[in-house]
């Protein structure tokens, strides 16, 4: 797969692609850390200690560790880390498949989720996309007198940069004896929330019958899903979720740098204050040139197509101009919109003047 050029530096806020430089605003490593030296260091000693793994053991110390620190930073008692978040929602639906008999599901939700939801075999019910209204209706239609629904959807929409709206699905749902919401949050663990913690700290929907699954792969740098929770939970996923037994753990040295991604987020809680003040700054001034960029904390802006304006013409102008940004054709990722869009992802390590000439550049091309 060659989308945009061969990138032959790692992810960072200036980049080199195909031999030219680029100030790059592309993919989802928001702090950088995937190009920090403590972790290539972390991963280069664990492999030096340890191999590429265990095979099908996990009783090596960076794979304790990184769930550990998981466990501390999403303030939980244990967390499971696990080889792709593609699989967490599986994991969840999976774990907690004895307790529901309906999923409803966001019709624009990652293909991961669509994925993960059909291995366990119940009816499957779409609500419109973002639409707490179309889900109290959906809710009412399907469900009989004492059956428990399973909601999910994506917190952070990676495309769009839209958030789910969790609390109005509570809200909801809490008119049910039971319910479980379900979360894939891998664009909103290690971004929102007052500790970072992700979409459910940010909308406060956290607690029980909320459950929700990350990534180590995006914010922290690193590689590899993660599920934070309790013993009970844990207890579910190890009994119901035979890919924990038989398969094997993800690399080591990936571990070992999920583990240094957690610890330096949860240290320098400066970088998730750098990357809101990009973020902020960046929607202000493409909303001062009049384009109809909302509030919001996520560090992923989309532009949606425009009267006469050729999107991939104007990704091709700010490329030439030595800027890079995404361009998504039509319907061309799980939440796309159905025309063109530019996507615009912000790091906590672009500098204002990068933000600036971004702008500049771009009020030109449109
Ligand atoms: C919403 C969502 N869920 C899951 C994944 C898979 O995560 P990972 O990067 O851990 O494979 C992605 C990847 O881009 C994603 O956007």
């Amino acid at each position: 797969m060659n989308y945009q050029g061969t990138l032959e530096t790692p992810v960072g806020p200036r980049v080199r692609i195909d031999g030219k430089e680029y100030d790059y605003f592309c993919g989802t490593s928001y702090y950088c850390l995937h190009g920090d030296r403590r972790i290539i260091e972390a991963a280069c000693k664990a492999a030096e200690q340890y191999g590429l793994g265990p095979a099908t053991s996990w009783d090596v110390p960076p794979l304790q560790e990184v769930e550990a620190r998981a466990a501390a930073f999403f303030g939980t008692t244990h967390a499971h880390y696990f080889v792709t978040a593609y699989l967490g929602t599986f994991y969840l639906v999976t774990a907690l498949q004895d307790e529901f008999d309906i999923i409803f599901v966001d019709t624009k939700s990652h293909y991961s989720v669509f994925d993960g939801i059909k291995g366990v075999g119940k009816p499957i019910v779409l609500f419109a996309h973002l639409d707490p209204d179309d889900l109290a209706q959906q809710l009412q239609k399907h469900l009989k007198a004492g059956q428990v629904p399973l909601v999910i959807t994506d917190g952070v929409f990676p495309m769009t940069g839209a958030m789910a709206p969790l609390r109005d699905y509570q809200s909801i749902l809490q008119k049910y004896d039971k319910y479980f919401l379900c979360v894939d949050d891998s664009h909103g663990v290690g971004v929102l929330g007052a500790n970072g913690r992700g979409s459910c700290e940010l909308h406060g929907v956290m607690g029980d019958s909320v459950y929700f699954c990350g990534t180590t792969s995006k914010a922290f740098g690193s590689f590899g899903g993660i599920i934070p929770g309790d013993t009970v939970l844990m207890g579910k996923i190890f009994r119901n979720v035979r890919v924990t037994l038989g398969a094997s753990p993800p690399p080591v040295p990936a571990a070992a740098a999920a583990a240094m991604g957690i610890k330096i987020l949860s240290e320098e809680p400066e970088l998730r204050a750098m990357l809101a003040r990009n973020v902020a700054y960046l929607r202000k001034k493409l909303q001062a040139i009049g384009l109809p960029i909302q509030n919001s904390p996520v560090p992923i802006i989309i532009l949606y197509s425009l009267p006469s304006v050729d999107l991939a013409a104007v990704q091709r102008f700010l490329e030439e101009q030595g800027i890079m940004v995404r361009y998504i054709p039509p319907r061309g990722y799980s939440d796309a919109p159905d025309s063109d869009a530019i996507k615009i992802t912000i790091f906590a390590q672009h500098t204002v003047e990068q933000l600036d000439r971004l702008v500049e550049v771009l009020s030109r091309a449109l």
